[in-house]
C-alpha cells in the first residue's frame, strides 16, 4: 500500500492538455512513468482559433524532465485521429482523460444556436468520440481507465450556463452507462467535477482563489483512478483545493398512492406532497434495477391486493 502509484508501460491521452487543469493531468502522469499524447486544439475559451503551441509546451516541459510525450493538436470532435495518434506513437492506449473544454456563457434567451451546437459538440460529443474510439483497443487488452469531467454547473445548474450545464450532465450519463457496459472487460469509469483557478474561471474568481485552487490539488484524484490497482468504477466526485469527496443519488422513501379499487389523481398527490419529498428515510438507489424494482413490488402488491379483494367479492356474490 505504500508504493508509489507509477504507470511504466501505460499510455495516457489527456484532451485539452495545454492548459489548466489538463497540464496538471498530463504532468503528473508523464511523471509516474506513462508516455502521454497532449491533446489540444490550442483555440480560446469560446472554441474559435487553433493553434500547437499550446499542445508543445507542455510536451516540451515533459520531455525536459526526462518523460515521454507527443503532441496533438486535433479538436476531441475528431476522437479517433487522437487515439490514433497514441497508438502510432505509443502502440497502445490505456488511460483516457475527457478534460478538453470551453465555455459559450450566456442567460438562456440569449443562446444562439452556435452557442448551444458547440458547447455540445466539444464537451459531449467531444467525450464521446473519444472514448468510443479508444474502447476497442481497450476492451481487447482487457484493460482501460477513463475519467470524464463534468462540473458544479452540470450537476446543480447555474445562472448563464444552460448549454454547459446540459452537456457537462450528459457526460456524467455517458459515463453511468459505459461504466456498466465496461465493467466486464476492466474498463472504469469515473467522473470528476473539479473546481480550480484556470484561464476559464480567472476572470469570475479573485487572486487568492485561484492560488487557493491549483490545478495541482485536482490531479492526485484522476490519477489514482487510473491506477491498475484502483476498482472504482461509475463514481461521481467532487474536487478542489485538496478537497475530495463522492457524490450519490438519494430518493426518498416514497409513498405509493395508488390503493386497490381506488382512484389516483392529482388531489392524491398534492394531499401527500409532504410524504413524497420527505427525506427523513432516504434511500440510495444505485442501478435502474434498484430504482425500478422497488416500484414493480410495491405495485405487485397492490394489483395482488385487488386481485384478492375481487376474489372474496366474487365468493360472496357469486353472480
Ligand atoms: P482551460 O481553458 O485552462 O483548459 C482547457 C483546454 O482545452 C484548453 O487548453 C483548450 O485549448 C482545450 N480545448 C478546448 N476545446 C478543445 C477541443 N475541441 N479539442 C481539444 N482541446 C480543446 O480550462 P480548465 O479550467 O483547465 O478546464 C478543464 C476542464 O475542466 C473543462 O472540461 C472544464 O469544463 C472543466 N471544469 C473546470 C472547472 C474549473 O474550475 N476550472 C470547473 C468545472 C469544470
Amino acid at each position: 500500500a505504500n508504493s508509489p502509484l507509477t504507470f511504466y508501460g501505460k499510455v495516457a491521452l489527456v484532451t485539452g492538455a495545454g492548459n489548466g487543469l489538463g497540464k496538471a493531468y498530463a504532468l503528473d502522469f508523464a511523471a509516474r512513468g506513462a508516455s502521454v499524447v497532449v491533446n489540444d486544439l490550442g483555440g480560446n475559451i469560446s472554441g474559435t482559433g487553433s493553434g500547437s503551441r499550446a499542445a508543445d509546451k507542455v510536451v516540451e516541459e515533459i520531455r525536459a524532465k526526462g518523460g515521454k510525450a507527443v503532441a496533438n493538436y486535433d479538436s476531441v470532435e475528431f476522437g479517433d485521429k487522437l487515439v490514433q495518434t497514441a497508438l502510432d506513437n505509443f502502440g497502445r492506449i490505456d488511460i483516457i482523460v475527457n478534460n478538453a473544454g470551453i465555455l459559450r456563457d450566456k442567460s438562456f434567451v440569449r443562446i444562439k444556436d452556435e452557442d448551444w451546437d458547440i458547447i455540445q459538440r466539444v464537451h459531449l460529443r467531444g467525450t464521446f468520440m473519444v472514448s468510443r474510439a479508444a474502447w476497442p483497443h481497450m476492451k481487447k487488452q482487457g484493460y482501460g481507465r477513463i475519467i470524464m469531467v463534468t462540473s458544479a454547473a452540470g450537476i446543480y445548474g447555474n445562472f448563464g450556463q444552460a448549454n454547459y450545464s446540459a452537456a457537462k450532465l450528459g457526460i456524467v450519463g455517458l459515463a453511468n452507462t459505459l461504466s456498466i457496459e465496461g465493467r466486464k472487460n476492466n474498463i472504469l469509469v469515473n467522473t470528476i467535477a473539479p473546481i480550480a483557478g484556470s484561464r476559464l474561471t480567472e476572470t469570475v474568481m479573485t487572486k487568492d482563489m485561484v492560488d487557493a485552487l491549483k490545478p495541482e490539488f485536482v490531479s492526485p484524484i484522476v490519477v489514482y483512478l487510473s491506477h491498475d490497482s484502483c476498482e472504482e468504477t461509475g463514481g461521481l466526485f467532487e474536487v478542489g483545493a485538496g478537497f475530495f469527496a463522492k457524490l450519490r443519488w438519494q430518493r426518498t422513501e416514497g409513498v405509493l398512492l395508488r390503493e386497490a379499487n381506488e382512484v389516483l389523481d392529482a388531489e392524491k398527490v398534492r394531499d401527500n406532497w409532504d410524504r413524497i419529498t420527505d427525506f427523513n428515510k432516504a434511500t440510495y438507489p444505485e442501478s435502474s434495477q434498484d430504482s425500478m424494482g422497488k416500484i414493480m413490488q410495491l405495485s405487485n402488491e397492490i394489483d395482488e391486493a385487488e386481485k384478492a379483494a375481487l376474489d372474496a367479492a366474487k365468493t360472496k356474490d357469486p353472480a
